[in-house]
């Protein structure tokens, strides 16, 4: 069985979709696609069925060369049960997906991405976007930090990997 990873941001066409896409390009890397499987969804329902925003895909393609695939699509309490982590971008998506876990049986699942960081010390990947394209880089930046360290982290802790 794969580990399975969700990213939530709010709308799902910026932050999370560049985590998942991020966490896939350094799991290819690594050669584990088959074992570690990422998805992203967003706390809101504003932009279901929409495409990566076109500055968060130029920005992940400037820094990394990557392309940025996927729809976006609404968190659901489905989901707890069917990802082994979920990854909040920041406070306010943490706090939305565990007030659908009312009574906590999956807290121990959810964390913010950033208390991965190792080289950026923010706590929260910063909302882009009603900002400029330096907001874009750094949302790139951070996740290239916190996917990275990650992914060695649950090479270390999951066993069957
Ligand atoms: P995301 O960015 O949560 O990183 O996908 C946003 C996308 C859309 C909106 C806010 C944040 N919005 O207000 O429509």
């Amino acid at each position: 069985m794969a580990y399975k990873l969700l990213f939530v941001c709010l709308g799902n066409i910026c932050r999370s979709p560049t985590a998942e896409n991020v966490m896939n390009h350094l799991v290819e890397k690594a050669g584990l696609s088959n074992s570690i499987h990422c998805d992203s969804a967003g706390t809101s329902s504003y932009h279901i069925g929409s495409s990566p925003d076109s500055r968060m895909t130029a920005a992940a393609n400037a820094i990394l060369g990557i392309k940025l695939c996927g729809q976006a699509r609404q968190f659901q309490a489905s989901d707890f049960e069917n990802f082994d982590l979920i990854l909040a971008m920041d406070r306010e998506n943490y706090r939305n997906i565990l007030s659908m876990d009312s009574d906590g049986k999956y807290h121990e699942k959810v964390r913010l991405i950033c208390d991965y960081c190792r080289t950026h010390s923010l706590k929260e990947v910063p909302d882009p976007y009603y900002g400029g394209k330096e907001g874009f880089n750094q949302v790139v930046n951070l996740l290239i930090d916190a996917c990275g360290v990650l992914l060695e982290d649950i090479r270390k802790t999951q066993v069957n990997l």
